[in-house]
Order: C-alpha cells, then structure tokens, then sequence
C-alpha cells in the first residue's frame, strides 16, 4: 500500500511503501480493530506502559485473598468484568452462533458484570435473554433521542447501569464517526446531564482520558467512570493507567466509581490496575480469541485464568481483598 509519510529530517512529505497489518481475526477488514505495531497506535503504548510497571513482594503474614467485588449494588466474583465487544454475531450468522450470547452467559457463569455496547434493541434483547447482569453502553448517536430510547429500554430490560462511550465522536476522517450507516454526534455537558437524568440507574462515562473530562462527568452527575481509549481510537493515546492516578485523585470523595480498560491481557495486567487505583477492570480483546474460537467455555476458561493470576499477585503482595489495593507495591 502506498502512504503518505514525512521525512524525518526535513519534515517534507514522500510516498512510501506500507505493509498492510494482517488481522488474526475472522469477518471483514476493519471489524475487529488489529494493533498495528506504530507508534501512533495507542496499544502499543498500552502495552510497554503496563509492561514497564514491577511489583515488590510482601508475602509475610499474606494469605489467600477474596477476589469478591461490589459494584451497582451486586456483588460479583472478582473486580474483572467482560468489556462490550459488539458486531461479532454478524461473523457467526450463517453458522447459528451468537458470541455475543454466549458471552453473556459465560458472564452469568462466572458472576462477573457483562458489558454490551452497540446493538439495535431488539438485538440486545435477544443477547441478554436468561444472561446475567448487564451494563448496557450506548453509543453518542447524532440523533439524541435515540439515545435517550435506548437507555430507558435498557432500563426497562433489568440493566444494572447504562453508559455512552463518550471516546466514539470523532471518525478517522476528520469528521464525527458513522457506524453501520448510523451518524453519531457531538455530546456537550448539558447533553450529557440530561442522559443522565433520563433513567434511575447509575450511568457510565465510558472513554474518559482526562481530569478535564472526568471533572465533567462527575459534574454531569455520572456514577462510574471508564478510564479507556477504547482500544486506541485516538492516535498516540496516552495509557489509561499513565492517567488513572491523576484522575483518581481529582475524583476523591466524589463516589464516582473509576473503571480502566486497555490491553489488560492477563490477571497480573488486571492486578496492575487495580493497585493503580482502579475499582474494576474491564477485559476486551483478551477474550476475544477464546470466545470465538471456543464460545462460552474459552471466555470462562480464560477470566478463570486470569482470576487465578490475579489472587496470585494478591498473595504474592499482602493484599487480602479487593478493597485493599495498594499503589506503593509497584516500580515505575
Ligand atoms: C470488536 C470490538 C467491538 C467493540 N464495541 C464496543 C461498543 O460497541 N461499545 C463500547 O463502549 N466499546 C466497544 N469496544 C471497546 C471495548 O469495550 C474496550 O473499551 C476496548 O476494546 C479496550 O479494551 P481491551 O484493550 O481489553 O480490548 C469494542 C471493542 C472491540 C474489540
């Protein structure tokens, strides 16, 4: 593929030959976001950011901690939680298969919080039937009483929470997104205030990667926080956890609930956020191999992987619950 790239030196701009990224995933290109490798693409920084943090050990008078967290009011298995992952039924269509089901009950298995985002209503209802608790996000659509109808059906539904991934306005074009044909819009803060008061439940912002941001959100009357670039919409982001500290600090005493989601691959990565402050973690693309390879018995195999090596990074650090993280074990 030929692109256009600055020279280092001069700054001028040349053509150059690119090699296409190839995706592991099934469905078409584009679907399933793939790391690139580049140093505009925030995984990458994700990654090294979580790689470059070390833990001390405090193994006297440690023992085997409780990875049992309460959030919206229910109590779950471990602070871990399935991040929304949508479009994948699409892939599966023509095989019978719904992952998006089939996460959800490995969700309802395990007792950890399922998250869905973009899906028609109808969809969603199909997804969640039988399942489990469930957060629904719904996506900042141009059109805002859409918006406002699907949060309240989602009320309706026995949603536990409902959020907008606030990070999805901007397009790679320059201009606000369209997904599957659907303009989305900008959100300004009086926008936001009034989605949240259009339900009972506590709402999500999910996407936020600033105080400045996470400041309006907590003004706006949000009850959680998702500290997230979802999955490195915006080009050189910075890792959530690099921001997480700063954030939870501005937000102390506010009851505002702060999630962290972003390349969180295993429990030690997972355990690596909570230690920074987060109060639960959401895992995306760490289980997307095994739910489509596998369904719902790859999902629960994997998050009963990385809840072993979540209590084992516990252990390892004197931390006996999830209320008892504690930031000094770790080495920048
Ligand atoms: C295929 C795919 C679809 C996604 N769809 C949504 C969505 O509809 N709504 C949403 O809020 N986030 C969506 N996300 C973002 C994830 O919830 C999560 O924020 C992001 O992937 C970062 O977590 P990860 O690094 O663990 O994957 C999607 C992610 C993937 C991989």
């Amino acid at each position: 593929m030929t692109k256009e790239k600055t020279d280092a030196l001069s700054g001028a701009s040349m053509k150059h030959e690119e090699a296409e990224t190839t995706s592991p995933w099934p469905g078409p290109k584009g679907m399933i976001p793939v790391t690139s490798g580049r140093a505009d693409d925030a995984n990458v920084h994700n990654r090294a950011y979580l790689d470059s943090i070390l833990v001390e050990m405090r193994i006297i008078d440690a023992v085997k901690p409780d990875l049992k967290k309460q959030i919206f009011g229910q109590q779950f298995a471990s602070p871990l939680m399935l991040a929304a992952i949508s479009h994948l039924d699409t892939i599966y269509q023509d095989q019978g298969r719904s992952p998006m089901h089939e996460k959800a009950m490995a969700a309802k298995k395990i007792n950890v919080l399922n998250w869905i985002g973009m899906e028609s209503d109808e969809h969603y209802q199909e997804i969640i039937a039988g399942a489990g608790p469930t957060v629904r996000i719904v996506k900042p659509f141009a059109d805002h009483d859409e918006i406002v109808k699907e949060l309240q059906f989602a009320e309706k539904l026995g949603a536990v929470a409902v959020g907008m991934d606030i990070d999805h306005i901007p397009g790679t074009d320059g201009n606000y997104d369209v997904v599957d044909g659907i303009e989305l819009g900008p959100i300004s803060f009086e926008d936001l205030k009034r989605y949240v008061h259009s339900v009972k439940l506590p709402f999500v912002a999910k996407g936020v990667l600033s105080v400045s941001d996470a400041i309006k959100a907590r003004d706006a009357g949000a009850s959680a926080i998702v500290v997230s670039h979802h999955h490195g919409r915006i080009p050189f982001g910075v890792p959530p956890l690099k921001v997480l500290p700063e954030i939870k600090s501005a937000l102390e005493g506010s009851g505002v609930k702060i999630l962290a989601d972003g390349s969180l691959m295993s429990g030690y990565d997972a355990y690596k956020a909570l230690a920074m402050g987060a109060d639960s973690v959401l895992i995306g693309r760490g289980i997307l191999s095994e739910l489509l390879e596998t369904g719902e018995a790859g999902v629960i195999e994997k998050l009963t992987k990385m809840n072993q090596q979540l209590s084992e990074m516990m252990m390892y650090t004197g931390v006996k619950d999830t209320e008892s993280f504690n930031r000094s074990v770790l080495h920048m």
